[in-house]
């Protein structure tokens, strides 16, 4: 399972890329606002950092726009994934992108019957989203459940990046559940690699490290520090 950073703070996504395992970047209009910058400055500055899909939203709410839109984001930079919402236009626009051969994410997903629509336009990814679905008293993960079996059983090759993700139990969720991606706020991403007991033994390791007598085996390293 990939996994995408859900920010356009430059410092998180320069952060998080530099641990090594970040594969890409979901960003949407609320993003671009926090981020306090125009939104070509920071899109070029995210693509700079990060060497995998970029999601970058489209605000139209006709297909005609959309298309212009997608078009423009995907002129852009070779790496933009032009997201799109799930609606009627939204779905034209991303048959006409994908028949262009244009990378299409198709975004606020709800519904396995959205996704399967998704497909069917021909969408390079869609983001069911969980936690929002959570708030809203249903049951989040098993949408990506849902969406999987479907996708399998009719040979969609449109890939599931799950989003709207708050915790470490949702992560893992999308992992059983067999998502292609999770996005996850950069807090979510950082807490994925630490557990209080590796804290805990890693203290007790090193204590009793104390205890062993100098060896040579390490002597180049000391003498570097
Ligand atoms: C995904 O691409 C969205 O940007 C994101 O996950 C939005 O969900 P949230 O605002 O509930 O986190």
């Amino acid at each position: 399972m990939q996994l995408f950073i859900d920010t356009a703070n430059v410092d998180e996504i320069r952060t998080a890329a530099g641990w090594g395992l970040l594969d890409g970047v979901t960003t949407n209009p609320t993003h671009i606002a926090k981020s306090g910058r125009g939104f070509e400055e920071v899109l070029l500055e995210i693509f700079g950092i990060v060497d995998g899909p970029i999601s970058v939203e489209t605000v139209s709410l006709d297909a005609a726009s959309i298309v212009n839109e997608g078009r423009a984001i995907a002129r852009f930079h070779p790496n933009a994934v032009v997201k799109v919402p799930v609606m009627i236009e939204g779905l034209k626009a991303v048959r006409q992108l994908s028949s262009e051969g244009i990378k299409t994410n198709v975004t606020l997903c709800f519904s396995p019957v959205q996704a399967f629509l998704a497909a069917k336009a021909g969408a390079t990814y869609i983001s069911p989203f969980l936690h929002r679905k959570e708030l809203a008293g249903d049951d989040g993960i098993s949408l990506v459940r849902e969406i999987r079996a479907i996708y399998d059983r009719y040979g969609y090759r449109t890939r599931i990046l799950a989003a709207s993700i708050r915790t470490v139990r949702e992560v893992l969720e999308c992992l059983r559940a067999g998502a292609d991606v999770a996005t996850m706020p950069f807090d979510l991403l950082e807490s994925l690699y630490k557990h209080s007991m590796t804290d805990a033994g890693l203290a007790m390791f090193l204590d009793d490290w104390k205890k062993v007598p100098p060896t040579r085996l390490f002597a180049d390293l000391a003498a570097a520090r």
